[in-house]
């Protein structure tokens, strides 16, 4: 199944609510939320009072994305502020395969996201293991940033892989994604797209519409 999971990280944090319910009037069942430490990159976002202030009122899937060093410390935590799907960086992990089974104990979805330039084999021995592979389209930290053309290639290799061995992982991309390169994610391979500028700048009922038409 084919997602648009708008970026948190782009609303107007005035007006949060206000912009979640367009969201959810607009049928996104999905929303995608960037926590950042100032240590695995270097802004900071946002924590667990926003989550769970949130959480009371909205339905919506909470993919909760950690770019945090060490994210096991935080993984029970996030759990209990709400968060649907938990995703860690490999490279923010020391023991991957642990912190996967920490999260799947918890009964929360599993995902392990890539930096642009981290390759496709850290997944080799974990691949059965998750529910979704986030492949960041650009280096994590900001957003507005462009995507980087020669992930096309990443995602198609990395769909062969998750064929070739039987699985249906989800694939996620994050970072630089709009209405116009949506078409050639969704061919290379990916299912849920992450937007946060492109969602949140503007119109965001008429910015959903026109991701909506391509789905
Ligand atoms: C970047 C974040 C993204 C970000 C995407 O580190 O992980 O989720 O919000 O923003 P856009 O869609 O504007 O590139
Ligand atoms: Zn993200």
């Amino acid at each position: 199944m084919n997602y648009l999971a708008p970026s948190i990280l782009s609303a107007d944090f005035s007006r949060l609510g206000e912009n979640l319910s367009v969201l959810e009037k607009n049928d996104i069942t999905m929303l995608h939320v960037d926590v950042m430490d100032g240590m695995f990159v270097p802004s900071i976002s946002l924590g667990f009072p926003i989550i769970e202030s949130i959480r009371k009122n909205s339905s919506m899937i909470f993919d909760v994305h950690l770019m945090i060093k060490e994210p096991e410390r935080y993984v029970e935590r996030f759990s209990e502020s709400g968060a649907d799907i938990i995703t860690v960086h490999a490279e923010a992990c020391l023991h991957l395969h642990r912190t996967i089974e920490q999260i799947k104990q918890l009964g929360k979805k599993c995902g392990v996201a890539l930096n642009p330039a981290t390759p496709l084999s850290v997944l080799d021995y974990v691949l059965e293991d998750v529910d979704m592979v986030l492949l960041m389209t650009v280096n994590p930290g900001f957003g507005g940033q462009a995507f980087i053309p020669t992930m096309y290639e990443k995602i198609k290799t990395l769909r062969n892989r998750i064929a070739e061995r039987g699985l249906d992982t989800d694939i996620e991309v994050d970072g630089g994604i709009k209405a116009s390169n949506t078409k050639k994610a969704l061919e290379a391979g990916a299912n849920i797209l992450v937007a946060g500028s492109a969602v949140f700048w503007g119109n965001i009922e008429e910015n959903i519409k026109e991701f909506q038409k391509l789905l």
